[in-house]
């Protein structure tokens, strides 16, 4: 059995294919675009599925789609009329948005792949976040949670999954979402929504978390996990283009940070970068926290785009009493393309689970002959070598301090450069960041690497033990 799930008219579009419950291909649509978090319908992401699974569309038996339509589009209508007439500008560009595309997916997929709408399925987005992590997982049972900027109304959610079904049972709907939440201060910093939430994450450290009395004054949160932002202080249900308003800006007392003034390196901002980091991974190990005593579940399966960032999900490794954590690797939005599909597979038609990851590289791969073409058609200086050439020739640039651009195989899936497609260079000198930041252009200084070691020098790197 074939099926087909996509994702997009949000951001990250994307496609997977899986065969019997086996994941043949999987792939984000910015890859074959090349525009960043492109979210237009994926026809190149599913080409290249049905390309990889050596199918048509003639053969696939069901087509998901990741989120409900007008679950979603219902969510909009009634924010307006709860605030009406305050947001009627964001709701008018909203309602001609959906008016003339994302409403109407079920007919896009159907005209595009040229099949029956009785095939075309829509998941949840929240019940897509989870099947995409538990699924993919090597737990027989977990518990499981989503939290992201929003779904359809969910914006985290928690429940339990065993064997091949997953029950999303308890959740905070928006407009109160630990996504918007720090998605507000990513914009305040000057940095762009849905893409600069890393660079939030990654500035954090450079600060002093010494804000985080007021960061607290933005959200509520009860004994039970569930948690409440305090409106007043936020502008994303007013408005599609500033997430905050003067009462926010009031309470830090300096001005949002310009972009093109780039005054973001002032400390105060570093300062509440690390308070709002701070906020969210408290908030977010309560929840974990609460799910583990009522679970009683040891294993936990993550996904959603909050989980995304790293420093929190080692918070919830470490605090929250879970003995394993899993965090799908597309985490956001583009893993829901396969999160869908596999919860059609298992959940609704019951199959029992047989795979789970082994590896990430579902994406394309470059052929000899177009690397050679590229070769000679940009002039490039080249000399092909033997792997043991290219391994001892690597290290050797390493050790001199070069920066290496590596490609091999098949590209990873989900936003991690996880050694497919990677930029390399010796973690060891402190001095190495900047250097690399330095050759690729208009990169902030504070931006972070991932380090990667060897398995067996794990514990020797890092602060973790098995
Ligand atoms: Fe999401």
């Amino acid at each position: 059995m074939r099926i087909l799930g996509i994702s997009c008219y949000y951001h990250d579009a994307a496609a997977a294919l899986i065969e019997d419950g086996k994941i043949i291909a999987a792939a984000e649509e910015e890859r074959f675009t090349r525009v960043k978090h492109d979210s237009n319908f994926p026809k190149n992401a599913i080409d290249f599925c049905l390309g990889e699974g050596k199918i048509t569309s003639n053969d696939l038996d069901y087509v998901v789609f990741y989120e409900k339509p007008f679950l979603k589009f219902e969510r909009i209508t009634l924010s307006f009329l709860a605030t009406a007439p305050y947001a009627r500008e964001s709701f008018v560009s909203a309602y001609r948005m959906w008016i003339k595309d994302k409403l109407w997916i079920k007919t896009a997929i159907g005209s595009y792949l040229k099949i029956s709408p009785k095939k075309i399925l829509f998941s949840e987005h929240h019940v897509s976040h989870a099947a995409s992590s538990f699924y993919t997982s090597p737990f027989k049972r977990s518990a499981l949670l989503t939290c992201d900027g929003v779904g359809e109304w969910m914006t985290t959610a928690w429940g339990k999954a065993e064997k091949n079904k997953i029950h999303l049972d308890y959740g905070v709907k928006f407009p109160h979402s630990l996504g918007l939440f720090y998605s507000t201060f990513t914009q305040f910093l000057g940095f762009q929504i849905n893409e600069g939430e890393y660079k939030v994450m990654g500035l954090a450290p450079y600060g002093t978390p010494r804000y985080v009395d007021k960061v607290e004054k933005l959200i509520h949160q009860s004994e039970d996990g569930s948690f409440q932002l305090d409106l007043s202080y936020f502008n994303f249900h007013l408005s599609d283009k500033v997430s905050f308003n003067d009462k926010f800006t009031r309470l830090f007392d300096v001005p949002p940070v310009d972009p093109k003034k780039s005054n973001r390196v002032v400390k105060v901002y570093a300062d509440i970068a690390a308070s709002a980091q701070k906020v969210l991974e408290d908030k977010l190990v309560v929840i974990a926290k609460m799910i583990r005593k009522k679970t009683g579940e040891k294993n936990l399966c993550y996904a959603g785009g909050v989980a995304l960032n790293g420093v929190a999900n080692w918070k919830i490794f470490k605090e929250a009493g879970f003995k394993n954590v899993f965090i799908h690797p597309a985490a956001g939005d583009s893993g829901g393309a396969l999160g869908a599909a596999l919860y059609l597979y298992h959940h609704i038609l019951g199959h029992p689970r047989r795979y789970n990851f082994r590896h990430v590289y579902f994406g394309d791969k470059n052929k000899e002959e177009d690397i050679r073409r590229f070769i000679e058609e940009n002039g490039i200086k080249a000399k092909k070598l033997s792997n043991d050439q290219l391994e001892n020739k690597v290290v050797n640039l390493l050790y001199k301090k070069k920066v290496v651009g590596w490609v091999q195989g098949r590209f990873e899936w989900g936003p991690r450069a996880l050694g497919a497609r990677s930029i390399l260079a010796d973690p060891r000198d402190k001095k190495i960041r900047t250097l690399v930041n330095s050759k690729i252009k208009f990169r902030e200084a504070f931006r972070p690497f991932a380090p990667v070691a060897v398995y067996e020098d794990g514990e020797k790197y890092f602060d973790i033990k098995n």
